[in-house]
């Protein structure tokens, strides 16, 4: 029995122990605490899965719950995937984020197959300025 929750009151530690437990580890700066307890306290809807004491899984957005959310992390124990929470937790994510508004995500690339099998769109003329690049 998997129970969810909104709200970014987590233990740090455990937040990232999740990251590195669903591989997303991988691709976040895990090693940078500072950098992760800042990417937590001011994401403004954070939803999570818990299994007993154990957390499995996180969607981790920011919204400003009228037009658009955007989903920064999605990640799911490895123990624990493919059981449906990953859907479930962006199914919360949404009827947090209201009606009206729209997920915009930069998939994984191990997530590449996942988010068209649940029903994401692709968006043609997407774009990001990393960083590192250049504003010319
Ligand atoms: C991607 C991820 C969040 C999916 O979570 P999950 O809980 O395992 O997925 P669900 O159980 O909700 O899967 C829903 C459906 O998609 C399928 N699916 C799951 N992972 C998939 C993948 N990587 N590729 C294609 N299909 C996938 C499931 O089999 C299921 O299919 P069904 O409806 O036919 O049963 C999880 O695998 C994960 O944490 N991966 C590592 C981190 C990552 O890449 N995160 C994405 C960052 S953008």
């Amino acid at each position: 029995m998997i129970e969810y929750r909104v709200g970014n009151s987590l233990d740090l530690d455990q937040v990232i122990e999740l990251y590195k437990a669903s591989t997303l580890g991988e691709r976040r700066p895990v090693e940078d605490r500072e950098r992760m307890r800042a990417m937590l306290r001011m994401a403004n809807l954070t939803v999570t899965a818990w299994d007993g004491d154990l957390m499995v899984g996180i969607a981790r957005s920011l919204s400003d719950f009228a037009y658009v959310t955007y989903l920064s992390d999605l990640a799911v124990r490895l123990s624990h995937q493919k059981q449906g929470i990953g859907r479930e937790l962006i199914r919360i994510t949404r009827r947090e984020s209201g009606p009206e508004t729209y997920i915009v995500l930069l998939s994984a690339p191990k997530a590449v197959e996942y988010y068209p099998r649940i029903g994401f769109k692709p968006h043609p003329s997407a774009w990001i300025l990393r960083a590192d690049d250049t504003l010319l």
